[in-house]
């Protein structure tokens, strides 16, 4: 995997009502917490061969809460 450009996923808390879509279109990227609420599993950091998966939870979450940042390489 390449370094280079990689993409890092956020969830805005303040935002996040709960409607989970993000969990269903990227099981691996998001965890939920006891009410349902999602955040980033782990560091955020998205795999290359979970990109399209993190741009389909961003294009999909009703709340506008999920970011995707491009980050540098470590
Ligand atoms: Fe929250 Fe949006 Fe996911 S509201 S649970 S970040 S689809």
């Amino acid at each position: 995997m390449s370094g280079h450009g990689m993409l890092r996923v956020h969830v805005q808390a303040e935002r996040c009502q709960g409607h989970n879509r993000c969990k269903i279109a990227a099981p691996a990227l998001f965890v939920l917490d006891e009410y349902g609420n999602a955040r980033e599993a782990g560091d955020g950091l998205v795999a290359a061969d979970q990109v399209q998966q993190a741009r389909l939870a961003q294009a999909n979450c009703p709340e506008y809460a999920i970011s995707l940042r491009r980050v540098d390489a470590a």
